[in-house]
């Protein structure tokens, strides 16, 4: 499906959280055939505009429409499983909730599981967040919703505020839900991701990721290294750190050609529609105006294979390799 989609993006660096996030959420269209930085945003359009529908009907399932921007305490209806579990925050609002849980299963599902608890492709158990227990207003979440953490494998999702405080709204409520029950969240067990069977996922292993690691090698404690199966399992998939241009560790190099033959390569530092500025091996820092193609850029990023291969597990090689790695102690 995303083909075209795909060899444009691949000609940035940037382009491809939206990439994968388009694969990893399956049919959702590319906003426009252009793959460029902005691409995150564009791609991320069609659900920001679909679900104000969806969410509307929700508002007052009993019949008693409050206006929903008051502040509920007044208006809590006393159902089971409404979101005021009694925990120290205010009571969500039941529509921005509604709203949040549809956008909640666009955006954030794949990664992060149905009931919040972690899924394939990476997303850690919510359920147990930290942030997401801290969460007041969305100050914390939304940040990352934005793209804060890209360098943990988490990309921009592309959300807009307000969706995205929607979002956050519901990831509260169900934290709340739980915190109600009296369960402290970080005593809830872990799903258990090592379901796989190792030995296939060994030869899953030598076919590839051989090329680039060696399990007898810089592997050789890869499961110490990442004692959490689960972390270990979105380590793995991300490739352990993102593009994020300011992420520490960030390999991310660029070639900037501006005549035949006067090439400057060095670290991208930013790139844009208008300007491409790098990091030169003599430490200094360069920057070039770019119109179209000119001068022309070409961007490499060592993560490029670990995003191309995203859309290409099934849930089986995941749960093999994940089990062949947590045996490399
Ligand atoms: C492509 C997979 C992916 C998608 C889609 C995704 N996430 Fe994440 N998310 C991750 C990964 C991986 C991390 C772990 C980042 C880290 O280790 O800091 C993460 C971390 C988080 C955290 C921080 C957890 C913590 O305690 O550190 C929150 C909160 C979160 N995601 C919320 C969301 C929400 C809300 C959405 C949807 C709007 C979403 N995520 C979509 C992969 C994803
Ligand atoms: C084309 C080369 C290439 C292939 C193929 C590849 N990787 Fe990677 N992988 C990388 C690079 C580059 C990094 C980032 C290393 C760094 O940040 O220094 C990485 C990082 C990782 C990390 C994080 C390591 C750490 O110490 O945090 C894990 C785990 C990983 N890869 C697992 C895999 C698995 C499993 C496969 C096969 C399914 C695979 N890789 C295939 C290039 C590759």
């Amino acid at each position: 499906m995303p083909a075209s989609f795909r060899s444009k993006a691949a000609t940035t660096g940037f382009a491809l959280a939206a990439l994968s996030l388009a694969c990893v959420l399956g049919n959702r269209p590319a906003a426009s055939g252009q793959a460029t930085q902005t691409a995150p945003m564009t791609g991320a359009t069609p659900p920001n505009k679909a679900t104000p529908p969806t969410a509307t009907p929700q508002v007052a399932p009993g019949g008693a429409s409050a206006p929903q921007a008051t502040p509920a305490t007044a208006t809590t209806p006393p159902r089971p499983g409404a979101f005021n579990a009694g925990a120290a925050r205010a009571p969500e609002d039941p529509a921005q909730v509604e709203r949040g849980k549809t956008l909640y299963g666009l955006s954030c599902q794949a990664c992060h599981g149905q009931d919040l608890r972690g899924g394939d492709m990476g997303g850690p158990n919510l359920l147990r967040s930290q942030v997401a227990l801290s969460d007041q207003h969305g100050e914390l979440i939304t940040p990352i919703i934005h793209g804060a953490r890209q360098a943990q494998g988490m990309p921009n999702i592309g959300l807009n505020d307000a969706d995205a405080q929607a979002v956050a709204a519901y990831v509260r409520s169900v934290v709340g839900t739980i915190k109600g029950q009296g369960m402290p969240p970080g005593e809830l067990k872990a799903l258990n991701v090592v379901v796989g069977d190792a030995h296939r996922g060994q030869t899953y292993f030598d076919q590839h990721c051989e090329r680039c690691h060696s399990p007898s090698g810089e592997f050789a404690h890869i499961a110490d290294k990442y004692s959490e199966p689960k972390t270990l399992q979105a380590r793995w998939l991300a490739g352990g750190r993102s593009t994020a241009l300011d992420a520490p560790g960030n390999k991310t190099t660029v070639s900037v050609t501006t005549a035949p033959s006067q090439t400057v390569s060095g670290g991208l530092l930013h790139i844009d529609d208008f300007l491409v500025s790098l990091h030169l091996p003599d430490g200094t820092e360069q920057s070039f105006k770019r119109r179209g193609n000119v001068p022309e850029v070409v961007i490499h990023d060592p993560l490029q294979a670990h995003r191309d291969m995203l859309s290409k597990y099934n849930d089986k090689d995941i749960h093999d390799v994940t089990a062949y790695l947590v045996t490399l102690k």
